[in-house]
């Protein structure tokens, strides 16, 4: 695939997808979210890719929010769809169906602290920071971020970000959850691809399976979320990696899962 505005990488079942405008401190404009819909989509149906790396090009920034150029030409109509279109998209990246890793090095502000938060697990560099300052712009986030924000670290700590505009180093995001790890920035895609392939290399069905059941927990109440998950167990039981995972083990030997 061919992208103007992000890069895209696969080798070794891992995906990279840098969003690759520096110059701009990688801002979302109308082309980076087109282009990131698009590689999701292929990322989607792709039986090559167990796993997706995000990350910003260069060694400043992550993403530093929506395109602020764009997003100050729009009215109330425009601002709207403006929001849908952008919640549209991090919601693919979310539930697309497999795993996503943010390797957030640098600035993830605004629509960049959403996008790192609609991935599934977020490592940061030491010189990471975060924040919601769109209140600065007399805006609210419009990617989803007062709904992400409220589930991941609380409504009292969201509160405070959103409303404040504050932004917050990596050790302060580590501190209320914000993120999972913090790295050295030259560490961190090496520990972003770890992770990665150490997810790669279990039993795809069952990872899959896993995030669908974590995902719900978003969405329905425990006992349909309980539901959810006995239903997707029973599915795993079914499959040919449950075999092989369980008799790898009472054989004492390591499982060689085919994804199926
Ligand atoms: N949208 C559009 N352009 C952006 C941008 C954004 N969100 N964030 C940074 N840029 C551009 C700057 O306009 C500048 O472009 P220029 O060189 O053509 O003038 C370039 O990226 C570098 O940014 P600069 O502000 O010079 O870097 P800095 O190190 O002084 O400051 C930030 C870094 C992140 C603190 C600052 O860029 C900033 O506050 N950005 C906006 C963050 C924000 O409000 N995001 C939420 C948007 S909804």
């Amino acid at each position: 695939m061919e992208f103007q505005n992000i890069k895209y990488e696969v080798r070794n079942r891992i995906a990279v997808v840098t969003i690759n405008r520096p110059d701009k401190l990688n801002a979302l404009n109308k082309s980076v979210l087109d282009e990131l819909k698009e590689c999701f989509t292929v990322i989607k149906t792709n039986d090559e890719v167990d796993v997706t790396i995000i990350t910003g090009a260069g060694e400043k920034s992550f993403v530093a929010g929506a395109d602020i150029s764009e997003l100050s030409k729009v009215d109330v109509v425009s601002g709207k769809n403006f929001s849908e279109f952008g919640q549209q998209v991090f919601n693919l990246i979310e539930r697309h169906g497999k795993p996503v890793i943010a390797a957030v090095n640098g600035f993830a502000l605004g629509g960049g602290c959403e996008l790192a938060m609609a991935c599934h697990v977020r490592y940061a560099s030491q010189n990471a920071k975060f924040g919601q300052p769109e209140v600065n712009l007399g805006i609210i986030p419009g990617y989803g971020g007062t709904q992400r924000l409220s589930k991941l670290v609380n409504s009292g700590l969201a509160a405070e970000l959103i409303l404040t505009g504050d932004l917050i180093d990596a050790n302060e995001a580590l501190r209320i959850g914000l993120v999972n790890k913090i790295f050295s920035l030259d560490q961190l895609m090496n520990k972003a691809i770890e992770a990665a392939e150490k997810i790669s290399s279990k039993g795809q069905t069952a990872v899959q399976m896993a995030l669908k059941a974590i995902i719900s927990s978003d969405e329905v109440s425990e006992s349909e979320g309980q539901n959810i998950e006995s239903a997707l167990f029973g599915l795993c039981c079914g499959t040919q990696d449950f075999k092989e995972g369980t008799s790898a083990f009472l054989e004492k030997r390591k499982p060689n899962f085919l994804n199926r």
